[in-house]
């Protein structure tokens, strides 16, 4: 898409993602590396006029999804991968790690995060909360496990060090049946990197 956003945006991403493989490459993927890499994507994200929402439609009523996902950028090899999630409000997963670091920056709405740890049990305890907004983000290593519960139209970023439809191998955790499922839960994901625009 061109408009005027669209190539400063452009921009704007590469420079952020070019510093994050960056902070990977310096730091390895430890807490420091993942907390400065929410930190790149906080000040991505302050650049509010970059990213205007009606750029990035939310899904409407009868859409058949309440979230998507636009992917804002990913290497060749599928590392890095960055995706603005619109949704349009009542969004909920399980407990779930990602296998990858994975770092969530808010910009408009709220997604409540909840975190946990696993017990001797096979189960989880949550330990912690975190309310992702404009300002704020958490950031993940591999094994780390969240939840994310939206009530409102919200936009976020998530950044991810491989892009989701790689990430095969993670878990939720089902209390139902107290057992770990495999996640495959991916929302619809639209090309919005320059050039590429297409829809699913
Ligand atoms: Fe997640």
């Amino acid at each position: 898409m061109s408009t005027p956003a669209a190539a400063r945006r452009a921009a704007a991403v590469e420079d952020a993602m070019d510093d994050i493989r960056a902070i990977e490459n310096d730091l390895g993927i430890t807490r420091s590396a993942v907390s400065a890499i929410r930190d790149r994507l906080i000040a991505l994200a302050a650049e509010r006029g970059l990213f205007p929402l009606d750029e990035f439609s939310a899904p409407a009523a009868g859409d058949g999804e309440r979230s998507r996902l636009y992917r804002l950028a990913q290497d060749a090899d599928d590392r890095f991968a960055l995706y603005a999630q619109r949704s349009s409000g009542q969004v909920s997963t399980p407990a779930h790690n990602h296998t990858t670091w994975a770092v969530v920056v808010g910009f408009e709405g709220q997604e409540l995060n909840r975190f946990y740890d696993r017990t001797t049990d096979g189960g989880v305890v949550e330990t912690h909360q975190h309310i992702v907004e404009a300002g704020t983000g958490v950031a993940m290593l591999p094994d780390d496990l969240h939840s994310i519960h939206i009530d409102t139209p919200s936009l976020n970023f998530h950044c991810y060090g491989l892009a989701l439809e790689r990430l095969d191998d993670r878990v939720f955790f089902d209390p139902r049946n107290h057992a770990w499922k495999t996640f495959n839960s991916v929302s619809n994901i639209y090309e919005a990197r320059p050039d590429r625009r297409r829809t699913p």
